[in-house]
C-alpha cells in the first residue's frame, strides 16, 4: 500500500511543502507550520447534485437594473464598489475586538429594513449576546433572523429554506462541516467551509459576508489561507488606543481595490467618517517644528495626514531611526539624501517618525513632507500651518513628480490651506493656476529648504 504523504502547511497564508519551516518562505510568519496527511488536505469529493448546473446563454443575462444593494454605510458601501452584489462572498478580516461583529451587525439591520431577507449564523455568541450589542447599538425594529450554530451545513439548510439574500458567519474559524474529521479553526476545515459556502452561494444568489480572525496561533488558520477562494477581501485595521478604524481592501472582483473605508468606534457603534482630514488634523492649533501636512491620495480620494519627526542628539554609538506609519526602509533612505545632497547633518541624531493618527503611509508622495518634517525638528523652525508639502524626493536629492496633484490641492485648499509646495515638472499646471492657491515649485530638496527656512 501506498505511504500517505506527509505535508507542512502554513496557518497563516496556506503556503504547503514537504518539509518544516520555522519562518514561512511566503508569508514571513514565526512557528505556523502544523503537520497533515495528504488525504486530509484533500477537498472531500461532494455529492455534486446537491446545485444542478444549469447552462445559460451569456445574452440573456440581464444587467440594466441595478443588482447591486446597499448596506447603507456609506464607507462600507464605496469599499465594497457601491453596494453588496449578490452571490458574491466578502472576507472581512481583523484582530478580535477591532468592531467586525460591529459592523456588520449595522449593515444586516440596514439590509433587513429594505426588504431583504438576512441570516446572522453566529458560531461565536449567543444569540442573548447577539441582542444585546443590537441594544446597545440603539437599532430598533429591524428584522434580522439570527442561528447560533457552528455547523455549517445545517446553516446552509436554514439559510436555503428561508430564502436568505444576506448572510453572514461569524466566524468562518468557528464552523465545521461534517464532511472532515478535524477541528474548527484548521486549515482543512476553513477550505471546506468555505468551498461548501461558495458553492452555495453560486447556487442561490445569496450573498455573503464572512469574518475572519487574524491569529497569530498555529492552530487557527488565517484568513490568508481562504483569500483565493473569496471575491472580496477587507481587513479592519487600527493603530493602539485610538478609535480610528480602516476598513482596507486587498482583492476586489467587483471594483476597485484601492479604496478604504473609514470608522471612528463610538459607544453606538462605528460611525463612518466622510472627511478623515477633518478628523486627523483636528488639533492644528498645537502644531510646533517637526510638523508637516501632507496630501495622500488612498483610492480615489485624496486625504490630509500630518507627519511628525522628532530629532535629537544620540546617546547611542549608532544613532536610533524609529519609523511609526512609514516604510522603515524608506526612512532611512531619505535620510540619508539629507545627509548627502544638504547642508543638514544627521549622524549623530536620533530621529523619530510617526504618522498621526494610526494612518500607514504607502505612497512616496509623503517623500518631501518626510524630509521637511525631520529637517524642521533638527533647525527647530517651524513650517507654516497653512502649507502642505507633496513630492516624491530621488536619491540625487531631486523632487519627482506625482500623480493628481491637482486634486490633492484643491482638497487641501478646502481644509482651509492656503499655500503648497509641490514638484515642478507637473502635467497638471493649467488646473492648478485655476485654483488660486500659493503654489511653490521645486525641483530639488535643497531649494526646498532654502525657501522654507533659508538655510
Ligand atoms: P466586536 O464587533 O465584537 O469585535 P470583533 O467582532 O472584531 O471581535 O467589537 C468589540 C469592541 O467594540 C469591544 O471592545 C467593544 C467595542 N464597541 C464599542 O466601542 N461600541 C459599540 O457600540 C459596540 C457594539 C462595541
Ligand atoms: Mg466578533
Amino acid at each position: 500500500m501506498a505511504k500517505d504523504k506527509k505535508i507542512f502547511v502554513c496557518s497563516e497564508c496556506g503556503y504547503e511543502s514537504a518539509k518544516y519551516w520555522g519562518k514561512c518562505p511566503d508569508c514571513g510568519s514565526w512557528n505556523t507550520f502544523s503537520e497533515f496527511s495528504k488525504k486530509e488536505l484533500e477537498i472531500v469529493n461532494h455529492k455534486q447534485n446537491i446545485f444542478t448546473p444549469k447552462i445559460t446563454n451569456l445574452n440573456d443575462i440581464d444587467t440594466n437594473e441595478e443588482i447591486r444593494f446597499s448596506t447603507k454605510i456609506s464607507e462600507l458601501d464605496r469599499v465594497l464598489g457601491g453596494g453588496i452584489v449578490p452571490s458574491s462572498i466578502v472576507l472581512v478580516g481583523g484582530q478580535p475586538g477591532i468592531g467586525k461583529s460591529t459592523l456588520l451587525t449595522q449593515s444586516a439591520y440596514n439590509v433587513s429594513l429594505e426588504d431583504k431577507k438576512v441570516l446572522y449564523a453566529s458560531s461565536e455568541e449567543s444569540l442573548t449576546q447577539l441582542k444585546l450589542r443590537l441594544d446597545r447599538l440603539g437599532l430598533k425594529g429591524g428584522n434580522i433572523l439570527v442561528l447560533s450554530n457552528t455547523n455549517i451545513e445545517q446553516i446552509i439548510e436554514s439559510a436555503k429554506e428561508n430564502k436568505i439574500d444576506l448572510l453572514i458567519i461569524d466566524s468562518i474559524q468557528t464552523v465545521k462541516s461534517e464532511n472532515i474529521p478535524s477541528a474548527p479553526g484548521t486549515i482543512t476545515q476553513v477550505r471546506e467551509c468555505t468551498n461548501t459556502l461558495m458553492n452555495f452561494a453560486k447556487a442561490t444568489n445569496t450573498s455573503i459576508f464572512l469574518v475572519g480572525h487574524i491569529t497569530k496561533q498555529g492552530t487557527i488558520a488565517g484568513p490568508k489561507t481562504i483569500e483565493h477562494m473569496v471575491d472580496t477581501v477587507m481587513y479592519f485595521e487600527n493603530e493602539a488606543n485610538s478609535d480610528l478604524r480602516i476598513l482596507r481592501l486587498s482583492k476586489n472582483r467587483f471594483g476597485s481595490s484601492e479604496e478604504i473605508g473609514v470608522f471612528e468606534m463610538t459607544n453606538k457603534g462605528l460611525e463612518c467618517i466622510n472627511n478623515p482630514s477633518k478628523l486627523l488634523l483636528s488639533q492644528m492649533e498645537s502644531r510646533s517644528y517637526g510638523s508637516v501636512i501632507c496630501a495622500l491620495m488612498e483610492g480615489n480620494r485624496s486625504m490630509l495626514v500630518e507627519i511628525q519627526a522628532l530629532a535629537m542628539q544620540s546617546s547611542f554609538q549608532v544613532p536610533r531611526r524609529v519609523s511609526t506609519g512609514f516604510d522603515y526602509s524608506r526612512f532611512v533612505l531619505i535620510l540619508a539624501v539629507i545627509e548627502k545632497m544638504t547642508n543638514v547633518k544627521l549622524f549623530q541624531t536620533d530621529v523619530y517618525l510617526n504618522v498621526v493618527g494610526g494612518i500607514k503611509v504607502k505612497e512616496t508622495a509623503s517623500d518631501l513632507a518626510v524630509a521637511c518634517a525631520v529637517i524642521s525638528s533638527i533647525l527647530k523652525k517651524e513650517i507654516p500651518k497653512d502649507t502642505i508639502i507633496i513630492g516624491e524626493v530621488g536619491l540625487c536629492g531631486e523632487i519627482r513628480n506625482v500623480n493628481n496633484i491637482y486634486k490633492r490641492i484643491k482638497d487641501a485648499r478646502s481644509m482651509g490651506f492656503t499655500k503648497a509646495i509641490i514638484p515642478k515638472y507637473t502635467s497638471e499646471n493649467e488646473q492648478i493656476e485655476t485654483l488660486g492657491m500659493e503654489v511653490i515649485k521645486v525641483s530639488s530638496l535643497k531649494q526646498t529648504i532654502f525657501h522654507l527656512f533659508n538655510k
